[in-house]
């Protein structure tokens, strides 16, 4: 799918194109106000018969609404028409919801050839431009791969943005190995954890070293227990799967000023260990479990292909999966990480925090300038944000917020949440230096407060709880139900724009 812009207004545009299916975006009421552009725009270039039709079919132009008007007569063939709701309250995330509906019904008109008129006056080119191509492009993501009978979906080859300066075209650029990453990361969020294991995330990040040239060490057991990596390791000890500790680097050509370090959690299968996940808690979703490390390696995959100057990226993954058997972690072990901190596990299921636990020590030896976690790391997060919302706990208010700008400007939602130091009593154990879990109440926070104690104090770091937002039950948006690649488009938005870590506070 390739994306263009045409600059001239949308009767301009009409009189040279040749393709087949247009899609014009109305605001509500726009046929009592003339001032609107595109409406007059269509008319001028569809004809006049067209306000008829869109009475018809009682056209209010609210968000979501979209009308197709198929085997019309010469250029288009296929005309539709999207809702818009009302102008005041049009952002971008209207303009992705409106170009996500319009891509949906040109695939199912049979689009190949698809020309956008949305208006983008109130954003800056760029931003528009990328926000429709992005969710075109994502919107119209599929996933046969485990079906053993493909269902042929022909999607448009060449859609033009109408109304965006060619000024757009490197914007546009950058879209596609963005997507790529996303898809990266859907596609292993959505495989299951008899395909997508320890070994295969390690197959991943290979493959991504070899093609774009990255870094890549894959750390066995034995180099991890050399480490003193006890809390990742006592995860990985009751299954049958070997551990793979993945850490790939992406080194910017002409040298870096800002060194970062992304950590994903990675639990290809979390069964909950001996405190074994019952009916309810979703155990057989548990393959998203590794969707932290689905968005680094995404990421990854982005940065590989849009190579920005300037950041050096570290990739960070401690991959396994949380099992049972006569080997595995009892309930009340006493593990020590490698900072020498001694964890007593009194849940099993709280397992991800002890993996990122050495993966955080591990990031912060490379001395970088900030550290950001995704994790899918407790179910509380989901209670208290639900499926829209990722929660953002982080040590410096600079990092936290050019997160969520980085977050806002790939339409994916952060909220701020609290490293409240007080409820850390929660995670006082009698044995050992802490303990892994806290009571429910908060469990998000105190989750977050765990890992705190394993990043260097002084250093910025960021922690995302994704548990609620790696998956989408129905289709939302540019996210079709399944795997939603969450995350990625923040990660690669973040680091293109420098990696900005203001001063802490
Ligand atoms: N992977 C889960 C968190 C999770 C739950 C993600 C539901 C997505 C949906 C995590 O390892 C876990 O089991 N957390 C426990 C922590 C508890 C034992 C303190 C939880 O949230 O119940
Ligand atoms: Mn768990
Ligand atoms: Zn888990």
């Amino acid at each position: 799918m390739q994306f263009r812009c045409l600059p001239d207004a949308l009767s301009a545009v009409l009189g040279q194109w040749s393709g087949d299916t247009l899609a014009v975006g109305l605001f509500a009421g726009s046929e009592e106000r003339p001032e609107h552009p595109l409406r007059g725009e269509l008319l001028k270039a569809v004809g006049a018969g067209l306000q008829q039709r869109l009475e018809q079919r009682r056209f209010k132009g609210k968000p979501g609404e979209c009308l197709s008007f198929e085997q019309l007569e010469g250029t288009p063939r296929t005309l539709i028409v999207v809702g818009l709701g009302e102008p005041a309250g049009f952002d971008l995330d209207g303009l992705r919801a409106a170009a996500a509906s319009v891509a949906q019904a040109a695939a199912a008109a049979g689009a190949e050839d698809l020309a956008v008129a949305l208006p983008c006056e109130g954003f800056e080119n760029d931003d528009a431009g990328r926000a429709i191509a992005e969710a075109v492009r994502l919107s119209l993501y599929n996933d046969q791969r485990f079906k053993s009978e493909q269902e042929p979906r022909p999607l448009p080859a060449m859609v033009s943005l109408i109304g965006l300066p060619a000024s757009c075209a490197q914007a546009l650029e950058a879209v596609s190995g963005t997507c790529a990453g996303v898809e990266l990361a859907r596609q292993l969020v959505a495989a299951p954890p008899n395909v997508v294991t320890p070994q295969h995330l390690a197959d991943t990040a290979a493959a991504l070293a070899r093609d774009h040239g990255l870094e890549l060490q894959i750390l066995e057991r034995d180099a991890c227990e050399a480490l003193g990596m006890g809390a990742y390791l006592g995860v990985a000890q009751g299954s049958d799967l070997p551990p793979k500790f993945i850490h790939l680097t992406y080194h910017p050509a002409g040298g870096a000023q800002r060194r970062v370090a992304l950590v994903g959690k990675g639990l290809t299968f979390d069964s909950g260990g001996y405190n074994l996940k019952t009916g309810g808690s979703q155990i057989e979703m548990m393959k998203y479990d590794m969707g932290g490390s689905a968005a680094v390696l995404g990421a990854a995959r982005a940065i590989g292909e849009l190579k920005p100057a300037g950041v050096e990226v570290h990739v960070i993954v401690a991959a396994c999966e949380n099992m049972i058997s006569g080997g595995a972690v009892h309930p009340g072990d006493i593990l020590t990480a490698s900072n020498g901190k001694t964890i007593e596990i009194n849940n099993t299921d709280a397992e991800g925090r002890l993996t990122l636990a050495d993966a955080l020590v591990y990031a912060c030896k490379l001395e970088p300038d900030a550290v950001v976690d995704l994790a899918t790391l407790t179910g509380a997060c989901v209670i208290a944000l639900g499926s829209e919302i990722a929660g953002l706990w982080s040590s410096s208010d600079g990092l936290s917020q050019s997160l969520q700008a980085a977050a806002a400007a790939g339409g994916e939602a952060l909220w701020p949440m609290p490293l409240r130091s007080s409820y850390k009593a929660g995670l006082k154990s009698p044995v050992a230096d802490l303990k892994n879990t806290g009571p429910r109440p908060g469990g998000a926070i105190t989750a977050a407060l765990f890992l705190q104690d394993f990043v260097s104090k002084e250093l910025p770091w960021a922690h995302l709880d994704i548990a609620g937002t790696v998956w989408c039950d129905k289709g939302r948006g540019l996210d079709p139900a399944g795997a939603t690649g969450f995350g990625v488009r923040t990660l690669v938005n973040w680091i293109c724009s420098g990696a900005p870590v203001a001063q802490q506070t």
